[in-house]
């Protein structure tokens, strides 16, 4: 059988590049759809990341692994997953064809809703996809909603981004480079050491070795105004990450309402990604930046 693939409109230039944009409706798991690679696709990806998440990725989210019960016995089925999440957090998981419009994307966590594209990356894909798919999506970011400072941050999120996107352009900006560097590239200082609870390093082999270990990146204590005055990179893995010190410090960070902080970031020249601030920034490690390009920061 053919793999599964999503069923892509069209191709449109954004202000994220060239990118493939989906039908936008929530559709059902076609999960007897899927191919026999597809189901072992997500059973080596699912492998791999096992074998090196213990010590490296934080205790909730390894947690939330165990109590969804993911394994290598295939793709998981959404309505097995959502049983485990609505009894927890009361989130559920939707299938989508693909990366939605912000509007959309932000109503479903507004409401609790956890878009998951239903299809998986090829073979020949395993270390590196463009666009977020099954595996990113599920085990990347769903275990995580099992933790209840999590679930509600990503629903005061998606509240934000409502609010952002009628405010303009530059607030939204402001506010995808928080989730950028948090639900997507984030670390977090425990007693155990520094762990990661991004979906985007979780979800990728290499940046979960690079994250943590390598010694070109910064490693810098998260800031809201910080952050969000921060611009980053699509292309390559991250040149800083930002460290939390816990679930309760963000969700608290992002309690207040963001106006007053996108009207005094809107004159302010964004920080590149790999900038240091010598004054402020309180660096749990300063980045060797060894082969970083400086010129390609979205
Ligand atoms: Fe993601």
């Amino acid at each position: 059988m053919e793999t599964a693939t999503p069923r892509k409109v069209e191709h449109q230039q954004t202000d994220r590049g060239y990118v493939p944009v989906y039908a936008t409706g929530v559709v059902e798991q076609p999960w007897s759809g899927y191919s026999r690679t597809d189901h072992e696709v997500w059973d080596t990806l699912f492998k791999r990341q096992c074998e090196m998440l213990p010590g490296r990725a934080c205790q909730e989210f390894l947690d939330g692994v165990k109590k969804f019960g993911l394994g290598a016995g295939g793709i998981p089925k959404f309505a097995d997953i959502n049983t485990v999440l609505a009894k927890a957090t009361g989130w559920e998981l939707v299938a989508v064809e693909g990366l939605l419009p912000d509007e959309v994307f932000f109503d479903h966590l507004a409401n609790r809703r956890f878009p998951v594209s239903w299809w998986i990356r090829k073979p020949e894909q395993l270390d590196y996809l463009s666009e977020p798919d099954l595996f990113h999506d599920l085990f990347g970011h769903v275990p995580l909603l099992l933790n209840p400072v999590f679930a509600d941050y990503m629903q005061a999120y998606g509240r934000g981004g409502m609010k952002a996107h009628a405010i303009g352009p530059e607030a939204l900006m402001n506010l995808t480079r928080l989730y950028w560097y948090t639900v997507e590239f984030g670390l977090i200082d425990t007693r155990d050491g520094m762990r990661i609870y991004g979906a985007g390093i979780v979800s990728s082999k290499g940046e979960s070795i690079y994250s943590l270990d390598a010694d070109a990146p910064n490693r810098i204590g998260f800031d809201l105004a910080r952050v969000m005055n921060t611009r980053y990179r699509i292309d390559t893995y991250q040149q800083t990450y930002f460290v939390i010190d816990s679930f309760e410090q963000l969700f608290e960070a992002t309690t207040p309402d963001f106006t007053p902080i996108y009207a005094r970031l809107r004159d302010k020249t964004p920080h590149a990604a790999a900038d240091v601030l010598e004054e402020t920034d309180r660096v749990f490690h300063y980045g060797s930046h060894e082969g970083f390009a400086t010129n390609a920061d979205t």
